[in-house]
């Protein structure tokens, strides 16, 4: 999602600004993974795409993408084709939901049946998975005809729109597969279904029941309907899937000064929560925090669910910390501690690291399903030296007393951020995607920017940062054999974002050791966001706001070792208005899946008068976030 400027009338989305804490002071780049090899594992041999912004999306000829999924296509059988008319909140609710976002492809093993996830997943079915796809938040004056901006639609929304608004909100499951027509989606499948604002969930883990998670409606404190704000995520070896709750705080209005109790009134504003906000606690009351204060506790957090069992319900999982998460994506290896890393989507907030109580067993999945219930989340403190510690998030170590108002582990988890800061972990430029190679086991982490940055330090190098960075996490061990599970690390400079040859030096790129004659005029990009790898380790990074730039945002592509380590390449481009996310490959790297977010979202555009409407360009649709599937035409590899 866009993250906005503290502007009145763009306050509106589920994204807010937070706390500007941040200190420190320049520094180097230090020790990486392995980059003197001579050999070349990229193969990136595609004709290179150019800059441009328009209203469609572009491709190297030699490839093509089919609109897999819509907003608003049919997830069953029953449902008719789109009309946006007469779209109501429970034909909504079977289908495909708005501003799409995270992608798990998870393959089906058509012999497979209920509770043989392992089996599916090393069926490596790279022709026909569930497509496991996050929405993220919704736009009425995009979705509904009738509001003339988007300041207006969002304070102004009816009861009937904030129910088709919250059954847009979610995540979709969808079974596809590869025809001779391309990819198509298989409506008729058991696993479809879509997850909304009302879907039962269960709260579990380390906060799981406290005080802080009980409503009027939930006196328990670990039930809670739904989930908002999924942005990005991750997938487990067991065959479960992770989604993030990002920017959960603009869901909830009210006032955090007129909530009694100090500590839940800091908790509220750090999250954004303001009279301002979108209007839905006018009609739906858990969503305004002067009537129910605690609710805004019951999001922030990671959910975990079972797609290859359409009865199952998701879990929130609070030993993953409560903050706006970006996504958590594991490093993963048999007979040890599951390690999984995020970040936190705001300035100045943090990269989290949360290490498994028991170690992974392949092919024990009961046993498996409480890696991510029992465990301790660090925060990640980046040296001024290149090295880096993971700071525990433990109720009684170091300043987490009472004494700084926090009583137990669930105080610790509820206001993750508060505690990371009091620990010493470093403020980032907006943590985005954090992910790790499995090639050679580095972690990488992508800061889309940062332009409230005022004192630049080691890890974050640029006051006023525009453009982003990409910093590389070197854990302990040689390359494809790394020590995830150790508190100790080095890191550097993967990347600067911007244009090598700009004349400013704070928007000026720096990719690695390349010089700039190496990067193509179209090679450079800035807003790192979503991230991915394929399977010989190239780097895939989906960009945020380029259009600040002049040009559409899209997918780069590089080697993260060799000789052309962090050159990037222009691989996809979206629709004027739009950001990249997803991305995400078939195990044989043949397809990749892209998620084409807010398409013609720019400037005065609305339902009644788009900018574009991409992708039907019909005069009867609006624009619509959708979900391409992209492959060569000779059916090889993507990227080769
Ligand atoms: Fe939803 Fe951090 O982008
Ligand atoms: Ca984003
Ligand atoms: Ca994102």
């Amino acid at each position: 999602m866009k993250k906005l400027p503290p502007n009145p009338s763009r306050r509106t989305l589920f994204k807010a600004i937070g706390a500007l804490t941040a200190t420190g002071a320049a520094s180097s780049l230090l020790s990486s993974c392995t980059r003197n090899k001579s050999d070349d594992p990229a193969g990136l041999t595609f004709t290179e795409i150019p800059h441009r912004l328009d209203n469609n999306h572009h491709l190297p000829d030699e490839y093509r993408a089919d609109i897999l999924l819509r907003w608003g296509d049919p997830l069953h059988p029953s449902e008719d084709t789109f009309d946006p008319v007469k779209l109501d909140a429970a034909s909504q609710a079977r289908r495909f939901g708005y501003n799409n976002d995270f992608i798990a492809f998870m393959p089906l093993d058509s012999e497979a049946g209920l509770g043989e996830n392992a089996r599916h997943l090393a069926s490596g079915n790279s022709a026909r998975g569930l497509l496991c796809v996050n929405h993220e938040y919704t736009q009425p004056h995009l979705m509904f005809s009738g509001y003339n901006d988007e300041y207006s639609a969002t304070r102004g929304v009816s009861a009937e729109h904030v129910a088709i608004e919250q059954a847009a909100c979610g995540h979709a499951i969808t079974e596809i597969e590869k025809t001779a027509d391309g990819w198509q989606p298989v409506l008729d499948s058991p696993y479809n279904r879509r997850i909304t604002l009302s879907t039962p969930m269960e709260i579990v883990g380390s906060a799981a029941g406290d005080q802080r998670l009980q409503t009027k409606a939930d006196p328990t404190g670990k039930k809670v309907f739904g989930t908002v704000g999924n942005c990005a995520g991750g997938k487990t070896p067991w065959g479960t899937v992770l989604i993030a709750e990002e920017g959960f705080g603009g869901a909830f209005q009210g006032d955090p000064d007129n909530i009694a109790d100090p500590v839940e009134a800091l908790n509220h504003h750090s999250f954004g929560i303001s009279p301002e906000n979108r209007n839905w606690g006018d009609h739906d009351h858990r969503f305004d925090i002067e009537k129910e204060a605690h609710e805004p506790n019951r999001f922030g957090w990671m959910v975990e669910y079972d797609p290859y069992d359409p009865e199952s319900q998701p879990r929130k999982l609070t030993s993953l910390g409560r903050f706006e998460h970006e996504g958590f994506t594991l490093a993963c290896k048999p007979g040890q501690q599951v390690v999984a890393y995020g970040g936190d989507d705001d300035e100045h907030q943090f990269v989290y690291r949360y290490v498994s109580r028991q170690n992974y067993l392949p092919g024990q999945d009961t046993h498996n399903r409480t890696l991510l219930v029992e465990g301790t989340l660090f925060a990640g403190q980046f040296n001024e030296d290149g090295s880096g510690q993971w700071l525990p998030l433990v109720f009684g170590q170091g300043p987490l007393k009472p004494e700084n108002g926090f009583h137990n582990q669930a105080d610790v988890l509820i206001d993750a951020r508060r505690a990371a800061a009091l620990l010493g972990a470093t403020p980032m430029d907006r943590p985005e995607d954090v992910e790790t190679n499995p090639v050679n086991d580095c972690t990488y982490v992508m800061l889309t920017k940062n332009k409230r940055r005022t004192v630049a330090n080691a890890a974050n190098p640029r006051p006023k940062n525009a453009t982003g960075h990409v910093l590389e996490i070197v854990p302990p061990g040689v390359d494809g054999q790394r020590d995830h599970v150790s508190d100790q690390f080095r890191w550097n400079t993967f990347l600067l974002g911007g244009n090598p040859n700009a004349e400013d030096p704070g928007e000026r790129g720096a990719y690695g050791q390349q010089s700039p004659g190496n990067i193509s005029s179209h090679g450079w990009f800035a807003n790192p966001d979503n991230v991915a790898f394929d399977p010989l380790g190239n780097m895939w990074i989906a960009t945020d706001g380029c259009e600040d730039f002049g040009f559409h945002d899209g997918l780069w592509v590089m080697a993260t070792e060799g000789e052309l380590r962090a050159a990037p390449r222009h691989f996809f481009g979206c629709p004027q208005g739009a950001e990249v996310c997803g991305p995400e490959f078939t195990p044989d790297g043949t397809t990749l899946f892209v998620a084409v977010q807010h398409p013609a979202d720019s400037g005065r555009s609305t339902f009644d008068n788009p900018l574009h409407r991409w992708p039907d360009n019909d005069p009867n649709l609006p624009p619509r976030p959708s979900v391409l599937a992209i492959s060569r035409r000779d059916g090889k590899r993507v990227g080769s």
